[in-house]
């Protein structure tokens, strides 16, 4: 299943990179830093079709569709383009992100970085690739010798958790905090051991569901901001490579 799941991320990227500079519509979501883009549309399109021939009857959540029932215990979660805003004003760092569930439970995601060509998958108890090489998370244990990697959303102008509190303690303790704006890429560098260490507030579950697993399969730890456990629908997540995730916990909790 997953090398199919590849074929169509890899499709979407197509369509992605190709609108990539060009002209195209662009709208406003929730305000006008949320914005949806007509390539958006087309990759959420393709996926969409390609799971209606190939797996009929699986379920599909899609952000720019919302839900599809169907009547299986598979569940498609899609981000057809993560890093919309980055791809609207031309900086070439988004993807495209599908996780699939099994009885709720994560049992393949695939990110595909469209401008690097890099396609990264995991599947549940056998490991996360990048382009076909073993993934891991980096062994540092020091938050001070930490980079670490955030995002805002997109209601930042109400503070939401105190995101930019959290944000200046991270900047003062950590060697570097940097934000890509693509949540599914910042999970990626954390199972390849770029980063050390990503959290971020209310995001949705097709923004984290492929994530996860690649995190997790990479030997690394998601959790909710406290340390408890966390499930796609948790709005707030906490990635590391295991050995900055308590640091990483008392600053969170501290600036509750
Ligand atoms: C967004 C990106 C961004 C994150 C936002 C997400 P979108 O997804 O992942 O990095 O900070 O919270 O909503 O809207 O580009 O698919
Ligand atoms: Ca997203
Ligand atoms: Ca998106």
């Amino acid at each position: 299943m997953i090398e199919k799941v590849h074929l169509i991320a890899r499709e979407a990227g197509e369509i992605i990179r190709e609108g990539f500079g060009k002209q195209f519509t662009v709208e406003f979501k929730t305000n006008s830093s949320n914005l949806v883009t007509e390539i958006d549309k087309k990759a959420e399109a393709a996926i969409i079709k390609f799971i209606n021939k190939e797996y009929p009857g699986h379920n599909i959540l899609a952000e720019e569709s919302g839900v599809q029932p169907g009547n299986s215990n598979y569940t498609w979660v899609i981000d057809p383009l993560d890093g919309t805003t980055n791809f609207a004003h031309g900086l070439p760092i988004f993807s495209v992100s599908i996780g699939i569930q099994k009885d709720g439970k994560t049992i393949i995601g695939v990110i595909y970085d469209v401008m690097n060509n890099r396609m990264y998958s995991a599947e549940l108890g056998s490991g996360a690739y990048g382009n076909g090489q073993k993934l891991g998370v980096s062994r540092n244990s020091n938050l001070e010798h930490s980079l670490l990697v955030t995002g805002f959303p997109y209601d930042i102008k109400n503070n939401p958790n105190r995101t930019i509190e959290k944000f200046n303690a991270f900047l003062l303790q950590a060697r570097g905090v940097r934000r890509l704006g693509s949540a599914a890429i910042d999970f990626c560098y954390i199972g390849a051991g770029v980063f050390d260490g990503y959290w971020e507030v209310h995001l949705n579950p097709w923004d984290v569901c492929a994530g996860i697993l690649i995190v997790e399969e990479a030997g690394g730890k998601v959790t909710k901001f406290d340390g408890k456990i966390c499930d796609i629908h948790s709005k707030q997540f906490l990635a590391s490579n295991g050995k900055i995730h308590d640091a990483m916990i008392e600053i969170l909790k501290r600036i509750d």
